[in-house]
């Protein structure tokens, strides 16, 4: 069977915006995290807190939390490369942050300029300060089926990752297809060599849709015993160190999935339409949810 709620991770401020070339004003992040809180979803991935070098964009990381800190109805969960992003993130009113290894070894360094065992240890120090601070911590795991360098990756890298996140306290384990090359053939066994260490209600989904792939490799992970997925309103969204990813599984596209399916989200997909038109008009591009362009017709 699959599960009766899934809790929702909306990325579409963070993962969505990340990715954009035009720097979009703070008053329009803001408005847009607002909107998507307004539509009932839990969790709402507010910016991050990494060098402005590297993704310029998300500069304003420190002015977006202040003027969202204050909203009660979600979590606002932001990224944190190491201990500065830390302690950026908690002193701009952050309650609660992501860190991101890799599965790939060349991704870790194209994308956060470290090995994977290097990135463990300044997570694990970054575990520690937010422990400190009564912080949860979610952990992303990316590359999990494929590399944009190394190709196919084998899943016991993958479980191997995610547990030693696992271990180091974090709540939950995101699992990433960043650049959206699986299809359920390649997503189960890495499914089931991560559920062999660390438990389906812990674990999340978080598909790119390069390939058209994510609704049915989430289903599957929801038959697999796994509630928790991450989307972007619009189908915002693309890795900046991941060239020729698109943008994660819409938002509305796995809400009206679900709806289907009769699984609860707490989500009104209408609300989150209007949040998904708002963030398209501003970037003057149709959306890339499916759902909301054929609802827009109707
Ligand atoms: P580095 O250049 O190796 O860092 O970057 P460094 O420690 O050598 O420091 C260099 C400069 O950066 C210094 O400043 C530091 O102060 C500054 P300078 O002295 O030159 O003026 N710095 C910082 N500034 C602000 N905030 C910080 C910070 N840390 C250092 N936290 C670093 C290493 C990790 C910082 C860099 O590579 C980085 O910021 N990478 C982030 C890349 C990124 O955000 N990628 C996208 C998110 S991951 C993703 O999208 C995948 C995911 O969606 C899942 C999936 O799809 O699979 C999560
Ligand atoms: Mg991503």
């Amino acid at each position: 069977g699959i599960p009766k709620f899934v809790k929702i991770v909306e990325v579409g401020p963070r993962d969505g915006l990340q990715n954009e070339k035009n720097i979009v004003p703070t008053s329009v992040k803001v408005e847009l995290i607002r909107r998507l809180v307004s539509s009932g979803l839990p969790v709402v991935e507010a910016t991050s807190f990494v060098s402005p070098k590297w993704v310029p964009q998300l500069a304003d990381a420190k002015d977006v939390m202040k003027a969202v800190c204050d909203i009660e109805d979600a979590r606002l969960p932001v990224l944190t490369p190491n201990v500065k992003g830390f302690e950026a993130a908690v002193a701009a009113g952050a309650k609660e942050v992501a860190i991101f290894a890799s599965a790939s070894e060349s991704f870790s360094k194209s994308n956060i300029n470290c090995s994977i065992e290097e990135s463990l240890a300044r997570y694990r120090a970054v575990c520690l300060a937010a422990k400190e601070h009564s912080v949860p911590v979610r952990g992303y795991v990316s590359c999990v089926v494929g590399c944009p360098v190394e190709g196919t990756i084998p899943p016991s890298k993958v479980a191997y990752v995610a547990k030693e996140l696992y271990d180091m306290g974090c709540f939950e384990i995101s699992l990433g297809d960043t650049i959206g090359v699986g299809t359920p053939g390649i997503v189960i066994p890495m499914l089931e060599a991560v559920m062999a260490v660390v438990p389906a209600e812990k674990l999340a989904v978080h598909f790119h849709d390069t390939y058209g792939q994510s609704l049915p490799n989430i289903l599957i992970s929801l038959q697999m015993g796994i509630s928790t997925v991450d989307s972007s309103v619009a189908g915002l969204g693309g890795c900046p160190y991941a060239k020729g990813a698109s943008g994660n599984v819409a938002t509305e596209d796995v809400v009206y999935m679900l709806n289907g399916l009769g699984v609860k989200t707490n989500v009104d997909l209408a609300k989150l339409m209007l949040a998904g038109e708002f963030i398209s008009n501003h970037l003057g591009r149709q959306s890339g949810s499916k759902t909301a362009v054929a609802l827009c017709r109707v």
